[in-house]
């Protein structure tokens, strides 16, 4: 059976990473004969440019159909006077509430070649692996009313609503869950169970879904004690569960343990296992063009991909290996480069992740 992958390179260094990205998808799709079609579309400030909107309804049919997306970045200075419903983040914004994809999964990985990346003491840091998954498309980003008002004694306040429904929850353990079962076994929900009711509804129906994981070991933090831990022992947890805030802060900190942005691959589910995947950096204005960006956040992206959305993880572990390699090989673009290490171009490092795949 074909599957369907649309490709969406966006603005800045997006072009020149997808590209990367796209050419080991092909390799891997040829070499474990996936049946994978590819096209490409706009979104994001090309598209603003092209045809007037940040997600143009094509594009938008065109993500409906497809089995996953690949997405390189969207934005840049040149955008950045727009209205907020015009920019080009909006692409972003509008392909995960029209698709639904409310499960965020966040691998921060610490690749034992970058040790060095990290700010934190290699001690707390090396080996790192963790999973974050972040309930995406509900909780107080979404929530109403929201607004700025005036009281009647004349005060102004500002006001958003924090709500989840127990399907909502529901439906983000049991991807952390199946998440955990496909590694470690651990599971920490964090929350805030001690102040705010919605979460002690959340902490509860992950209880519940947890009977049905009994081989899941369980775990309940709060989200300021999280953050602490993630920082002092990070080593602690496998796999992390939270809502739409406390998510977006826990992985940022997260993925800044690993000190690598050009690393990190991030993934975004629907409830049906289609997908966008994409590297958790941004545009890159300042180094767009120069084909110096380093590729691997988003050829680690599609190997998530192909484990989460496309069922080929014989082939997501052939790109996790051939990744390994060239940091084995000392490979580094000029993120990851140390001092002494002469910095190589996106393209090369894509040479190597195609030599290294064929190796394995
Ligand atoms: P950024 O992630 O684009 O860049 C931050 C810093 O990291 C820059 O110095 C950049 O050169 C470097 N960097 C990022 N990715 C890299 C890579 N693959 N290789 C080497 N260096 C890399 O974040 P910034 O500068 O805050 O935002 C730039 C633009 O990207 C803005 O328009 C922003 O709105 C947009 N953005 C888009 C996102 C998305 O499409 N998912 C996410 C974050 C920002
Ligand atoms: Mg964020």
């Amino acid at each position: 059976m074909t599957k369907s992958v649309l490709v969406l390179p966006g603005d800045g260094i997006g072009p020149e990473i997808v590209a990367e990205a796209t050419r080991v998808l092909d390799a891997v799709n040829a070499r474990f004969g996936l049946g994978i079609e590819t096209r490409e579309a706009l979104v994001g400030g090309v598209a603003i440019d092209a045809e007037g909107s940040p997600l143009p309804d094509d594009t938008l049919a065109a993500a409906r159909a497809a089995d996953a997306i690949l997405l390189g970045a969207v934005g840049g200075p040149q955008w950045d006077d727009l209205e907020m419903a015009q920019r080009p983040e909006k692409g972003l914004l509008g392909l995960r509430s029209n698709l639904n994809l409310f499960a965020n999964l966040r691998p921060a990985i610490l690749y034992p070649q970058l040790a060095g990346a990290s700010t934190l003491k290699p001690e707390v840091v090396s080996g790192l692996d963790i999973l974050i998954v972040r309930e995406l498309t509900g909780g107080i980003y979404f929530g109403e009313p929201r607004g700025i008002r005036t009281r009647d004694d004349g005060v102004r306040e500002g006001f958003n609503t924090y709500v989840y429904s127990e399907p909502e929850i529901e439906r983000i353990a049991r991807v952390a869950f199946d998440a955990a079962m496909k590694r470690n076994r651990r599971l920490c929900s964090v929350d805030k169970a001690n102040v705010l009711e919605v979460t002690v509804l959340w902490r509860e129906v992950v209880k519940r879904v947890a009977r049905d994981y009994p081989e899941v070991e369980l775990s309940h933090m709060y989200v300021d004690n999280a953050a602490m831990q993630l920082v002092r022992a990070p080593k602690q947890f496998d796999v992390l569960v939270t809502g739409n805030m406390f998510g977006d802060i826990l992985s940022d900190c997260a993925a800044m343990l690993t000190g690598s942005i050009g690393m990190l691959p991030s993934a975004s589910l629907n409830e049906s296992g289609q997908g966008m995947y994409e590297p958790i950096h941004g545009s890159a204005p300042d180094i767009a063009g120069q084909g110096v960006a380093n590729p691997l956040a988003t050829i680690i992206s599609v190997a998530m991909m192909l484990r989460y959305s496309l069922q080929a993880p014989a082939a997501a572990d052939a790109i996790e290996r051939a990744v390994a390699d060239v940091l084995d090989q000392g490979l580094r673009t000029a993120d990851i480069a140390g001092p002494d290490e002469q910095p190589v171009s996106t393209r090369a490092m894509g040479d190597a992740v195609l030599a290294a795949l064929s190796r394995h």
